[in-house]
Formats: structure tokens, sequence, C-alpha cells
């Protein structure tokens, strides 16, 4: 008998997802590692997984399309049962473009990866949940930017925001079936996604100098609150945000 939990972690070839997936790893789950386009870097992350001492596949899914994220699903409970933890990480950044200057294709973009895609993946994890038994965990990575709004990121304030109420409806709608749903948001994360700050020290530093702890974190340290939001120390937590921000969200008033 053993206590490896099937855990799913989406956009796990990257930045936070692929630190989620190396921390479940640790503790020995056997990780679906769900990845959009880049099968090398999927198989660094299934790779990590299985140094740390889990078990670990790669599975193609855009959690934009249904049907995708519908047969990412069935391939992963075929390799390990269904999932009882799923770490929803896929995401895009928003576009820089205000939105009287912002093109349609770009809104839809945003939206269907970042709002649709929570919602796709919520959905097929809670229906694999039908005849599973025991706790399952689901958890959105979001962002500070779910409450803190920023002129050029209506689209990705807006899917944030959309990803509170997402999260808030489905853990009422699920606490009865021993589904928790929480979010995380994170504030600035060295990761791919904040590209320029990983390779420009200077700019970097200059960003730094706006956050209370000092430096931007680490996609390890957002993935440390995953992991525990997804164990049984949390079995009274649903509906809820945390934020991994080292204190950047709590300036708004700071500077006016
Ligand atoms: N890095 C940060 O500072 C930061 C801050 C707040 C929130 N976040 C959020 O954290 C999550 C992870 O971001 P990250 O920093 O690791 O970025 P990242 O770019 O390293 O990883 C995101 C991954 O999502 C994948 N992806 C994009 N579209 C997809 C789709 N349609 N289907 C499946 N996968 C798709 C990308 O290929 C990439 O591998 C995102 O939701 C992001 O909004 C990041």
């Amino acid at each position: 008998m053993t206590n490896q939990r099937s855990v799913v972690v989406t956009g796990a070839e990257s930045g936070i997802g692929a630190a989620c997936a190396a921390a479940f790893g640790a503790i020995g789950d056997a990780v679906a590692v769900f990845y959009f386009n880049d099968t090398a870097a999927a198989s660094l992350s299934v790779a990590a997984v299985e140094k740390a001492g889990g078990t670990a596949r790669a599975i193609q899914c855009d959690v934009a399309d249904p049907a995708s994220v519908d047969r990412a699903f069935s391939e992963a409970e075929r390799a390990f049962g269904p999932a009882s933890v799923a770490v929803n990480s896929a995401g895009i950044n928003m576009a820089g473009v205000k939105v009287r200057d912002m093109a349609d294709t770009q809104w839809q973009h945003m939206i269907a990866t970042d709002l649709t895609g929570a919602f796709n993946v919520s959905r097929r994890f809670i229906r694999g949940r039908e005849k599973a038994s025991g706790p399952a965990a689901l958890i959105h990575i979001s962002s500070i930017h779910a409450a803190v709004v920023r002129a050029g990121g209506a689209d990705y304030c807006a899917a944030k925001a959309g990803v509170t109420n997402l999260v808030e409806t489905l853990a009422i709608e699920e606490a009865r079936n021993h589904i928790r749903v929480n979010s995380i948001r994170p504030g600035m994360i060295l990761t791919p996604m904040n590209e320029r700050a990983v390779e420009d020290l200077a700019y970097r530093h200059k960003l730094e100098a706006n956050i209370p702890i000092g430096r931007a974190g680490r996609p390890e340290e957002v993935a440390a609150m995953a992991r525990w939001l997804a164990s049984d120390e949390a079995s009274y937590v649903t509906g809820a945000s945390f934020t991994v921000d080292g204190g950047l969200s709590l300036l708004l008033g700071v500077g006016a």
C-alpha cells in the first residue's frame, strides 16, 4: 500500500509549475507534468521530479482547449489513477497595452488561457473525482494582480480577478465532495515570465527596491505554498487566496 498521490501540474515545464512539480516529487508523489509545447523543457521537469524522489510523466496539454485538457487528464488517470491534487500554473503575462489600443485577439487569448483555462482544468479535475474517494485539492496560481490593477494589464488583471470568483464558487460547490479549492497570488517571481528581470540585474534591482522584503521571489517559494495547500495540514482551508509577494502588494498607498 502506497501513499503516493496522483498530482497534475499544468504549465509544469517552466517557472512556478516546474517548481511545484519538483516539490511534489520530493514527497514521493506521482506527477503528471502537463506541458504546452516545449517537450525538451517537459523532459527536464520530469527528470527533476524523479531526481527529487517522485514519479513523473510528461503529457501535452493546452489549457485553453477543453478537449486537450480532457485527453491529458485521461492519460494522467491511466498512468497514476485519478488526480487528488491539481495545480494550475499555466498562464501568459499581461500585454502591457492599454484597453484603448488592445486588439480583440490579445484580450481573447488572455481570457482563453488564464481564465477559461482555469475553468477547463477545474471542471475536468472535479469530474475525475467522481469515481474516486478521499480528500482532494485544487490550486490555481493567480497573481497579486487579481486584486491590484496595473495600467496595461486589463487583460491579465481581469482574468486573474475572475479566477478569484471561480475559486470561491468552486469552494462552496465542492466542499461536501471533499475537494478544497484555493489560489495563490504571487508577486514578482524570477521565472521566464519575468525574463528581463532574470537576465538584466540592474533592471531587477530597480524593481526589487519596491519590494519590502528587498528581493524578487523564487518559484520554490510559491511551490512551498502549493504543497502546503495540497496537504492535510490545510484540511480546513478552502475558497481562500494566499499572497506570496514579499509584501509588494501592501505598498499601494506609498508615493501619493
Ligand atoms: N512569474 C511571476 O512573477 C508571476 C507573478 C504572478 C503570477 N504568476 C502566475 O504564475 C503562473 C506561472 O507563471 P510562471 O512565472 O511560471 O511563467 P512561465 O512562463 O515560466 O510558465 C508558464 C507556463 O504556462 C505555459 N502555457 C502558456 N499558455 C498555455 C496554454 N494555453 N496551455 C498550457 N500551458 C500554457 C507556458 O508554456 C509556460 O510553460 C502563471 O499563471 C502566472 O500568471 C507569475
